[in-house]
């Protein structure tokens, strides 16, 4: 598969995380989402865990809440400070749940906000069971569950499960002594001599005593991915930063204690997890080098395959057994995956293929991120979305466009003069198939990736090392844009982590929800057509039109009442279309437009000869 990084900035996370994945390759919901889909039971389940916090009673549903969920991923540095030092916070979010409420959404994913030294942002974390001061308190914590729970919103934690810091306890403990009760809990080697056949001159770069490294393998953030500890006379292992070491997952005691921090967190109400990095849990037990494919990566580093340390087999066991876990918790508690995969066969094994054991919702990232530097193509969309809805067994796929990692789909997928309908069009796309749907903050409002342009500002440590290369997720990262007033209403500090994005005063919430035909204006309508129309909300899909190259078109239908007909133009051209939906059985001829971000599509009464201007969405019912 690809070679390590991608000089293209666009597939930068995906990219780097694809050659390892070569070899092989959130919760909630509620009383309105019921309410509006009008059939369910008026039932209710309550949780009943030790914790206060967790005595939830979300109305009970036919389907599990994550069926017809919208996800949000809330970034917490950067979402809302509430205490003036620049930084988001938990007391931020919870500030903001009745715009979230409002927005449309079911749940939130909240990436780490453990007690963390912050070197990965959060993904280094030093305490499983805490909050990290800079986020607030536990009780913080609590009292954000507590009125998501109001409010019917569910809220998911990131879950980092491969590595832990380098100043987490265990792993102090692991790196003093060889003999340390902890020890085994990390992946350590003794290396092989400088002097072996074969050592090449990179590898000696990591001479320590007259050691090399073990093998080949480079961090996915830059290095050899092995780190020399003096005390014990060995290397770590670790994927990504060395201040991210990786456990060892073929020791119980790791699942033991990982599996009780996630009960922690179920005990206290969380709806479920996104898994962070979940198919690098275990590693080649023989530490045979990588293939080198030849080219070095932004970082410097040789690019490898990835054949020995993702998606190794024994991962699944381990996810079986955590599945059996959560689902021991009442509220269909859910299992996330951060799951770049290279193919849809791939993806079913996620979901535990035909058992159906394994995580409800490992991530699809084949169409928002997929492999043709993410060209906006009809063709390209239809085969995935078809794929992910009928190759993995009758799971539930679910989309996702944008996320902390990667440039943020507006710039991918966007030709810089129709972003803003090309932003309308991906999320026509995330809301109205059958997927679960995962959205990253600023989605809603168009909010676009802000690089630095100097290295000096840079954050994020692969951007300071691969600099000018690879310049890191900063851009993505950047400040939730809520007014066009000072730091655009994130923080009261002009300090902020990282600096608010310079289209602040006419890209923001405030501005954006009193403006008709706004992004944030089309996300809502989109997301509330999705909850109460029962056809977009549970119908079947079938694909229309097959052969346009241009325009996606689907139908979806419960077979009773009115049907739903999709169509987008992927092109910069209009494009005139006739519509004939026998093929999926829906017979009807009156036609009227739920939604259009085009004025002139609003009063369509016909499926012949309509005319889609450059990248438009229309969206109407058939009857
Ligand atoms: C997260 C990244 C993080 C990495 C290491 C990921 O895939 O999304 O932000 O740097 O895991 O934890
Ligand atoms: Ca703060």
């Amino acid at each position: 598969m690809a070679p390590c990084f991608s000089r293209n900035p666009a597939q930068r996370f995906a990219r780097h995380l694809a050659p390892s994945l070569s070899g092989l390759a959130l919760a909630l919901c509620l009383g309105s989402l019921i309410a509006a889909a009008g059939a369910q039971r008026p039932m209710i389940e309550t949780a009943t865990q030790a914790h206060p916090a967790a005595a939830f009673a979300f109305p009970a549903s036919p389907d599990p809440w994550w069926k017809h969920a919208v996800v949000y991923e809330i970034y917490p540095r950067s979402f809302q400070d509430s205490n003036g030092d620049g930084i988001g916070d938990l007391n931020g979010i919870t500030s903001r749940l009745d715009y979230l409420k409002t927005l449309g959404i079911d749940a939130m994913w909240i990436s780490p906000m453990y007690p963390s030294p912050q070197v990965d942002f959060g993904y280094d974390i030093s305490n499983y069971e805490s909050v990290d001061p800079q986020y607030g308190t536990l009780a913080d914590m609590d009292k954000l569950i507590a009125e998501s729970k109001k409010r019917g919103l569910r809220i998911c934690l990131d879950m980092v499960l491969n590595h832990t810091s380098d100043k987490h306890p265990w792993f102090i403990d692991a790196a003093s002594s060889r003999t340390s009760p902890k020890h085994d809990w990390y992946v350590w080697n003794d290396g092989k001599s400088a002097d072996a056949p074969g050592v090449t001159a990179y590898q000696k770069r990591f001479e320590h005593e007259g050691k090399v490294p073990p093998n080949n393998w480079v961090s996915g953030f830059g290095g050899s991915a092995w780190e020399w500890v003096p005390a014990v006379h060995q290397f770590y292992y670790h994927k990504f930063y060395k201040q991210q070491p990786d456990l060892n997952w073929d020791n119980p005691a790791v699942e033991k204690a990982m599996f009780g921090a996630m009960r922690f967190w179920l005990d206290r109400g969380v709806a479920g997890f996104r898994l962070d990095a979940i198919p690098t849990l275990f590693e080649d037990p023989q530490l045979r080098d990588e293939r080198e494919l030849g080219g070095v990566n932004a970082q410097g580093d040789p690019n490898l395959a990835g054949n020995y340390t993702d998606n190794l087999p024994k991962v699944h066991d381990v996810i079986r057994r955590m599945r059996a876990m959560v689902d021991s918790y009442p509220g269909d508690r859910v299992l996330i995956g951060e799951t770049y995969l290279p193919n849809t066969a791939a993806l079913d094994q996620w979901y535990g293929g035909e058992a159906h054991d394994e995580l409800q919702l490992p991530m699809d990232m084949l169409v928002g991120f997929h492999g043709d530097h993410d060209k906006l193509t009809a063709d390209s969309f239809r085969q995935h979305i078809v794929e992910v809805e009928t190759q993995v067994h009758g799971s539930q796929p679910l989309l996702v466009f944008d996320n902390h990692d990667n440039v943020r789909a507006i710039d991918r997928y966007g030709d810089g003069t129709h972003n803003d309908q090309i932003n309308k069009l991906l999320a026509t796309v995330l809301f109205t198939t059958k997927a679960t749907a995962l959205m990253y903050y600023g989605e809603e409002l168009g909010m676009t990736t802000t690089t630095p342009t100097h290295k000096e500002d840079v954050k994020d440590p692969i951007g300071i090392t691969g600099w000018p290369q690879e310049k890191g997720r900063d851009g993505e990262r950047t400040p939730m844009q809520w007014t066009p007033g000072p730091q655009a209403g994130f923080s009261t500090d002009p300090h902020t982590w990282l600096p608010v994005a310079p289209d602040y005063k006419t890209v923001n919430v405030q501005v954006e929800s009193k403006e008709k035909g706004s992004e944030l204006a089309w996300f809502e309508q989109m997301m509330a057509l999705r909850r109460s129309n029962p056809a977009l909300r549970s119908g079947t899909m079938t694909m229309l039109d097959t052969s346009n190259p241009d325009v996606l078109s689907y139908v979806r239908s419960t077979g009773t009442g009115p049907a739903v007909v999709i169509a987008m133009n992927f092109t910069a051209e209009p494009k005139t279309l006739s519509l004939d939906l026998s093929s999926a059985g829906v017979t009807g001829t009156s036609i009227k437009t739920l939604a259009a971000d085009d004025a002139s599509l609003l009063s369509i009464g016909t499926l012949k000869n309509v005319t889609l201007p450059p990248y438009a969405s229309w969206v109407a019912s058939v009857q």
